[in-house]
């Protein structure tokens, strides 16, 4: 279904207030939590939340030449407002958001104080990551048929992590994806995306502190006092997160129906 903006504009108001009671959203510090919405849940997302979208984020959404591409982009850029204002008590629609050189997404004044977020998506699936005062970064991807196994990551994986790779390839795509996705979050974290010497930083396997944790490196040097980990999403799903926290908990919070009817 082609979502319509005008309507849902209009039927955001009367729907109002959507905001959810602030206690359902409370953030410890040294905590993160990963929203999941599932596709299945993108038009009830974009009909119940996308009033709250800027001129500027339509003009985005409009963009997009596929309806489904388009509906995926508003439901989650709408879900994050619905998130941010939860966390910071303040109105979806008031937040306004600039982004980066490197195209990150940030927040403006007055709402830029320390909220920091981070958002994936993949076919079928959004993550959507959010701490207090650090950085975060958050990575999902699925594999599909006709993934280029043998030449992902070429010039984006560091020499050590090609390394580690060698024995996998060509057949592994989930080892691949794995490195892929704590690489990716690792770069959405610390703003730069892609953009930059993706090679210069190496994610390795963490086993002293357990499975599914990792550790980061600039060029040979530690980055420390974070917390790395895969996020477990499902057979065909590889995710990871990177938040500049030490010991963070990590806790998911899967958007259903019942998420809607909060308001
Ligand atoms: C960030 C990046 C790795 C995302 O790759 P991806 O796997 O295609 O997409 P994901 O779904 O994982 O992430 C997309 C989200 O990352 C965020 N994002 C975009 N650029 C980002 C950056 N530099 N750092 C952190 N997050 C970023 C946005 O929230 C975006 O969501 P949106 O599409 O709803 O706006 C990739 O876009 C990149 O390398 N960007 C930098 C390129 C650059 O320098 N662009 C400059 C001009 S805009």
């Amino acid at each position: 279904m082609q979502h319509d903006l005008v309507t849902a504009r209009n039927a955001g108001r009367t729907a109002s207030p959507l905001l959810p009671d602030p206690s359902h959203l409370s953030l410890p510090d040294s905590a993160v939590h990963v929203w999941v919405l599932n596709d299945y849940l993108i038009e009830p997302a974009c009909s119940t939340l996308a009033h709250a979208l800027s001129p500027d984020e339509r003009q985005r959404a409009r963009a997009y030449r596929h309806e489904r591409n388009r509906n995926a982009f508003i439901a989650r850029r709408s879900l994050l407002r619905w998130l941010i204002g939860g966390y910071l008590t303040c109105r979806p629609e008031s937040l306004r958001f600039c982004a980066t050189p490197f195209g990150k997404p940030v927040l403006q004044w007055p709402h830029a104080a320390k909220l920091a977020f981070s958002v994936s998506h993949t076919d079928g699936m959004t993550l959507l990551a959010f701490a207090w005062d650090c950085r975060v970064g958050v990575d999902v991807e699925r594999w599909i048929d006709g993934l280029d196994i043998a030449g992902i990551g070429r010039g984006i994986f560091s020499p050590i992590e090609e390394e580690a790779l060698e024995p996998a390839r060509p057949d592994s795509a989930a080892t691949v994806l794995s490195i892929w996705t704590r690489k990716e979050a690792l770069l959405k974290a610390l703003g730069m995306g892609l953009s930059g010497e993706p090679n210069a930083y190496t994610t390795e396997d963490d086993l002293q502190i357990g499975e599914g944790r990792w550790r980061a490196s600039h060029h040979g040097t530690a980055i420390s006092g974070w917390t790395c980990l895969d996020l477990v999403l499902g057979p065909e799903v590889r995710a990871a997160l990177a938040v500049s926290l030490k010991a963070a908990s990590v806790t998911f919070h899967r958007c259903s129906l019942s998420t809607w009817a909060i308001s």
